[in-house]
C-alpha cells in the first residue's frame, strides 16, 4: 500500500528530528536525568514535528531499555508506539474528542496503572480545541497524577491553553523548520526514494512549505506523482503555482526604470500565460520582503528562506534602492495581496497596485543627495540617484538632540504622515507632509497648500486619525500656504538683514540650495 512520503518518514529518534535541537538537547537531558514531567506541553506552527517529538518521548520513557535516549525499536513497546497501538500509550485527537465527558473518561483512565510499561503517556493532539470545562476537568489529574501519568499536549495555538494547566507543564516551543535544514532533509528523502531533483527543484519544495517539513513532504508527493522520478525546477514550480523568478525581476527591474508600460505587460504576460494572480501577488510580497531584508542583513543572511545563488542576486538587486523605497514597495504589495484576496477583478486589481508603486517612485535621502552633490556634474534634482552614497558629515552644525526637533503641532503630522503611509495612502500622506497640523478645541486644523487640496482625502485622513487615537476627531482643512511664520514677530529690518546674509552664506545653506532649489522664506535664530 502506498504511504505519503512526510507518514513513511516519520522520525523515530531524536536524532532524525531536524532543526528543533533546543526541544531534542533538554528532552535529552531529562530523560538521563531521570526527571520525567508529568506533563508537557508542545507548541508550534503545524508540520514542525509536535506529535513526532511526543511519540518519541513516549518510546524513550517506554522502552524496555528505558528510560531511554535511545530507544531500541525493536521491543514490543518501541513498535507497538510506532504503530500506534500501544495500550498505554493513548492518543487522543482534542478535535473530536473536545468534550467533558471524554475528559472524565480520561481521568478514570489515568487511576489505573499501566498495563505492561513504566508509564501511561496521553498524547493530547490539537490541545486547544479542548472546551473549558473539558480542561477543568483536566486540571484536577494534572494537578494530582498519579507516579505513572505523563501527559504530552500538543497545540498550534498556546494561548488556549489556560494558564492553570499551562503553569503546571513543561512548555516546547517548536519553530518553523529553517530552509537549508528542510532542503537538506527533502535531498535525503528524495535520495532513499531514488528520485533525482535538481538543487532548484529542492529550493521550490522547501520554500513551498514555509516551514513547514510535512507541507513541504506533500508537495514532493504531489511532484513525484506529477512528474515521475525526476524532478525539474520549472516543472515543479509550474505544479505548486510559484513564479520564476524571472517574472518577479521584471518588476523590480520596471521599477528602476520607472517604466508603467513595463508593468503592465508583466501583468499581460501572466494572464496570457494563465497564471493565478493571487498567486503571484503573494509571490510578489515575498520577493519585496526577501529584497528589503537582503538591503538591511546582506546576502548571507539566515533570514531569507532561499539558496545561496538566490540570496546574493535578490542582494545585487536590492542594493539599487534605498531601504525606504523596499520598505514602501513591500507595503504596497501587502496592499495589493489583501486586495485581490477580495477581487472580483484581479487583474484591474493588479495593474492598479503596480502602477502605484511605479508611482510611487524612489525617494532620495537628503543625505544621499547631498552626498552626490559632492562630485561634479552631479545632478541633485530628483533624477540620478547618488551611486555611493555617504552620509555627508556634520561639522559645521550640531544635531539637534533627538526629540526635540519635534514641536507639538508637527508631532501629528509626523503621526499622520507615517499611519497614512502604512496605509499605503501615498497621495493623502504627501499633502500632509506639506500641511500644518495644529490640534486646537478638540479639532485638527490642517493648513494645505492649493497643489496639495485635492489630495487630502477627507476619508483617509478620518482613517488615520482614528488609528492614532483611537476615536475619530473633527477635522477641518483650511487651503493656504503651511510653514509661513504666522505668529513670530519681524525683527527691525537692519537685524533682519543682517541674519539673512549670515544664513544665505553659511556653505551647508548653500548646497541644500543648490540640490533643492526654492526660495528662502524666512530665517530665525534658534539661539535665541
Ligand atoms: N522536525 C522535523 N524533522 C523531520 N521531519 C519532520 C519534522 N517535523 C515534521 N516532520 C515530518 O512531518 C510529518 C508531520 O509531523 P508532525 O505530525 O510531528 O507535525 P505536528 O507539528 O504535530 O503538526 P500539526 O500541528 O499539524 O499536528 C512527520 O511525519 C514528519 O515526516
Ligand atoms: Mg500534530
Ligand atoms: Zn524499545
Amino acid at each position: 500500500m502506498y504511504q505519503v512520503i512526510a507518514r513513511k518518514y516519520r522520525p523515530q529518534t531524536f536524532a532524525d528530528v531536524v532543526n528543533q535541537e533546543h526541544v531534542k538537547t533538554t528532552l535529552e537531558n531529562a530523560i538521563a536525568q531521570n526527571r520525567i514531567a508529568h506533563g508537557y506541553i508542545f507548541s508550534g506552527q503545524r508540520g514542525t514535528g509536535k506529535t513526532t517529538v511526543a511519540r518519541i518521548l513516549a518510546r524513550c520513557l517506554n522502552c524496555v531499555q528505558g528510560p531511554t535516549n535511545k530507544p531500541c525499536g525493536v521491543c514490543a513497546s518501541c513498535l507497538e508506539i510506532t504503530a500506534g497501538g500501544s495500550l498505554d500509550v493513548i492518543e487522543i485527537d482534542a478535535a473530536s474528542n473536545r468534550g467533558i465527558n471524554e475528559m472524565r473518561e480520561l481521568r478514570e483512565n489515568v487511576r489505573f496503572q499501566p498495563a505492561r510499561d513504566r508509564y501511561k503517556v496521553f498524547i493530547i493532539d490539537e490541545a486547544h480545541q479542548i472546551t473549558n470545562e473539558a480542561f477543568n476537568a483536566l486540571l484536577k489529574t494534572i494537578e494530582e497524577p498519579p507516579a505513572w501519568a505523563v501527559f504530552m499536549l500538543c497545540t498550534t495555538e498556546t494561548h488556549k491553553i489556560p494558564a492553570t494547566i499551562a503553569s503546571r507543564c513543561q512548555q516546547f516551543s517548536f519553530r518553523a523548520v529553517d530552509f537549508e535544514a528542510l532542503t537538506a532533509r527533502i535531498a535525503w528523502i528524495c535520495e532513499q526514494e531514488g528520485i533525482k531533483a535538481d538543487a532548484e527543484a529542492l529550493a521550490v519544495l522547501a520554500q513551498a512549505g514555509e516551514g513547514s517539513v510535512r507541507d513541504s513532504l506533500s508537495a514532493l508527493d504531489q511532484a513525484i506523482a506529477c512528474c515521475g522520478d525526476t524532478l525539474a525546477a520549472a516543472e515543479v514550480r509550474s505544479l505548486l503555482g510559484t513564479f520564476s523568478l524571472d517574472s518577479l525581476q521584471q518588476v523590480s527591474q520596471a521599477l528602476l526604470d520607472g517604466s508603467s508600460a513595463r508593468m503592465l505587460e508583466v501583468v499581460d504576460e501572466l494572464e496570457r500565460n494563465g497564471h493565478n494572480l493571487q498567486h503571484f501577488s503573494r509571490e510578489l510580497a515575498r520577493y519585496f520582503r526577501n529584497l528589503l531584508v537582503a538591503r538591511i542583513a546582506g546576502g548571507d543572511t539566515r533570514l531569507i528562506a532561499a539558496s545561496a545563488a538566490e540570496r546574493h542576486r535578490a542582494a545585487e538587486i536590492a542594493a539599487q534602492f534605498s531601504e525606504e523605497d523596499l520598505t514602501r514597495y513591500l507595503q504596497l504589495s501587502l496592499d495589493v495581496f489583501r486586495d485581490l484576496q477580495f477581487s472580483l477583478q484581479p487583474r484591474f486589481h493588479l495593474e492598479l497596485g503596480l502602477l502605484r508603486m511605479v508611482q510611487a517612485g524612489r525617494l532620495v535621502s537628503i543625505e544621499e543627495a547631498l552626498a552626490g552633490l559632492g562630485g561634479e556634474g552631479a545632478s541633485g534634482r530628483g533624477g540620478e540617484r547618488a551611486k555611493n552614497p555617504s552620509p555627508i558629515t556634520h561639522n559645521a552644525s550640531p544635531a539637534p538632540a533627538p526629540g526635540t526637533q519635534h514641536s507639538a503641532p508637527s508631532s501629528w503630522r509626523d503621526k499622520l504622515h507615517a499611519t497614512l503611509m502604512e496605509l499605503g495612502l501615498t497621495f493623502t500622506a504627501d499633502a500632509i507632509e506639506h500641511s500644518e497640523v495644529v490640534e486646537a478645541n478638540g479639532e485638527l486644523q490642517f493648513t494645505t497648500p492649493r497643489e496639495f487640496s485635492l489630495a487630502m482625502k477627507p476619508d483617509d485622513i478620518n482613517q488615520a486619525v482614528k488609528r492614532i487615537a483611537g476615536k475619530p476627531m473633527k477635522i477641518k482643512v483650511t487651503i493656504g500656504n503651511a510653514g509661513a511664520p504666522a505668529k513670530a514677530a519681524p525683527p527691525p529690518a537692519a537685524q533682519a538683514n543682517e541674519l539673512s546674509e549670515r544664513a544665505l552664506a553659511n556653505p551647508e545653506v548653500q548646497r541644500f540650495r543648490d540640490v533643492f532649489g526654492g526660495e528662502v522664506r524666512a530665517i530665525r535664530n534658534l539661539k535665541e
